[in-house]
């Protein structure tokens, strides 16, 4: 199946390396392309640039959104119309860097980053929140783990992008549980209880129960 991938950043770059090595096809596109350009000439034949943010969304069945939260309003508000048959992955954290390399929160204490991309998305848009729950280099080590697999927990209120999401943690190599709706997405954060850990099935599971 194809994924569209929006930002080929930090993040976004491993997001895509996972998913090729699974077997998904990609359509990869960045601000000025140059760094979509240099991880599609890396990944090859599963990966193509598109021209724009718009025609990554040409043909993909689903598009993750690996941006900065501060930009990822302009950007959904560019693809809006073409998300209605798509499942939409936001791995974001509410987070601002400043030129010093310090991180801080853009959203109020205890408001919910999903809640806050779910009133940007066009109402009924299949959001899962997945693949931001761990830092790009714990996401490529703990990846592809056995003989029991790492857990990557997401949150939805959809069961079919519940299902499709699922889909595409396995492809890039890990196990899928879900942490529960989309006002859950709180734990998944950095500073939440589930974020940058690397734990398999059985314990994910106690601890979602555990909050
Ligand atoms: N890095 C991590 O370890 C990590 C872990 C968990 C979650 N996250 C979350 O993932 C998100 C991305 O983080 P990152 O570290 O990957 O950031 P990053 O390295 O700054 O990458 C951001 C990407 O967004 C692209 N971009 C910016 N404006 C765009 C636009 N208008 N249209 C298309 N693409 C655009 C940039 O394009 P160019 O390359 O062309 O500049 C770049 O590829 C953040 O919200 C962060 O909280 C990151």
């Amino acid at each position: 199946m194809t994924t569209a991938i929006i930002g080929t950043g930090g993040l976004g770059s491993v997001i895509a390396r996972q998913l090729a090595t699974g077997g998904e096809t990609l359509r990869i596109s960045s601000a000025d392309n140059k760094s979509a350009r240099t991880l599609a000439a890396q990944i090859g034949r599963a990966a193509v640039v598109a021209v724009d943010n718009r025609d990554a969304l040409q043909g993909a069945d689903a598009v993750v959104l690996a941006l900065r939260f501060t930009v990822l309003k302009g950007v959904i508000d560019e693809i809006a119309d073409q998300l209605a048959d798509k499942l939409v992955v936001v791995p974001s954290n509410p987070l601002t860097i400043d030129a010093q390399g310090n991180l801080s929160r853009v959203l109020p204490e205890g408001q919910s980053s999903g809640k806050v991309v779910a009133g940007w998305l066009p109402a009924g848009t299949r959001l899962a929140m997945a693949f931001g729950t761990m830092s790009a280099d714990l996401f490529v080590s703990s990846s592809n783990r056995s003989p029991e697999p790492t857990v990557l927990f997401y949150v939805t209120d959809d069961d079919r992008a519940g299902e499709e999401v699922e889909r595409l943690i396995r492809t890039a190599g890990f196990e899928p549980v879900k942490a529960g709706g989309i006002e859950q997405s709180g734990r998944l954060e950095v500073g939440g209880d589930l974020h940058d850990l690397v734990v398999g099935p059985a314990e994910a599971r106690s601890l979602i129960g555990g909050a």
